[in-house]
């Protein structure tokens, strides 16, 4: 992560901001449970964060799908925030005019955060310090990354596979991509799935300082990423995820080597999504995986 994040409080807004629900019009506000916490709570919870240090297990949640409505041409993996799960997204996934994609839409695992003082929430990796130099939990990147690919490995040959989200979910998504062009987890497994696009909405892209080592003198890895479709939209009113990640992401996977990048900014918008932004996604989609359409 490039800079500070803000306040602690600002970061709670990731609990509390599961509101893309603002392409409804409004914005829900998730019980702000972890507060009523007592110290013997707390207390639990660092016992199983010291329990489980040296050895996490990665239990994922629930996969909600919502089947094409027209003819099947792409498979894209949906990714969450944090605390969000994958229901919820499906359901508005779902009322998307984009009758030749299947959605898949996972859901997390529930572990211990560490900016939450070690308490439980669904998330994709987790997140520790608030500063520019924070390190990467890369353990958690890479089980939610090969959990993506093993959930796209079984699609048809013949199906575009792409991967999106909104905040850690795109972040998450990000990193596969990164995965996917230098053609290895980042402990050095072979990266199994063929992606075709990316979608990020209000994220970041992880490791991003290690991207260029990664990248150097792989041949292929520099033909992946040249034609690799990338659309990043994100809020200038972002007060979670700040807009400068989202555009210092774009400027760093045009940087190396990525030459089909959309960055899109909207006035305004704070973290959450509107219709038009996700027009713009469906736009895009469309374009870029080359999809019929209601005419199919
Ligand atoms: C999923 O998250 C939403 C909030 O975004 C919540 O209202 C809903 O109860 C959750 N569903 C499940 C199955 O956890
Ligand atoms: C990966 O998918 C693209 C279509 O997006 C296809 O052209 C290419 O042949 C596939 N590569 C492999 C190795 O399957």
């Amino acid at each position: 992560m490039w800079s500070s994040w803000g306040s602690i409080q600002k970061f709670l807004g990731w609990m509390i901001g599961i509101n893309y629900h603002g392409i409804l019009g409004r914005k829900i506000d998730v019980p702000f449970h972890f507060l009523f916490l007592t110290t013997l709570h707390i207390v639990y919870y660092y016992s199983i964060l010291g329990g489980i240090s040296a050895r996490r297990a990665f239990e994922f949640g629930r996969t909600y799908v919502v089947r094409p409505k027209g003819k099947h041409q792409a498979t894209i993996i949906w990714l969450h925030g944090l605390g969000d799960n994958g229901s919820s997204w499906s359901q508005l996934l779902e009322t998307l005019p984009l009758p030749n994609i299947k959605w898949i839409c996972p859901t997390a695992p529930t572990q211990p955060i560490s900016i939450f003082g070690g308490f439980p929430s669904t998330a994709w990796f987790n997140v520790g310090d608030i500063s520019e130099d924070a390190a990467d939990d890369l353990e958690g990147l890479d089980a939610s990354a090969a959990h993506v690919a093993n959930l796209l490995s079984t699609e048809p040959a013949d199906i575009k596979l792409g991967v999106g989200g909104f905040s850690m979910g795109a972040a998450t998504a990000l990193y596969s991509v990164s995965c996917f062009t230098v053609g290895k987890y980042g402990n050095g497994n072979p990266y199994p799935a063929n992606l075709s696009a990316a979608v990020g909405l209000s994220g970041w892209l992880p490791c991003s300082k290690t991207l260029s080592n990664k990248l150097q003198g792989l041949d292929e890895a520099t033909r992946r990423a040249q034609y690799f479709p990338v659309l990043l939209c994100h809020g200038k009113g972002d007060d979670v995820v700040p807009y400068k990640f989202g555009e210092k992401s774009s400027k760093c996977l045009s940087s190396n080597g990525f030459q089909d990048v959309t960055f899109k900014a909207y006035n305004g918008l704070g973290h959450y999504t509107i219709p038009e932004e996700m027009d713009e996604v469906c736009a895009w989609l469309t374009s870029k995986l080359g999809l019929e359409g209601n005419s199919a």
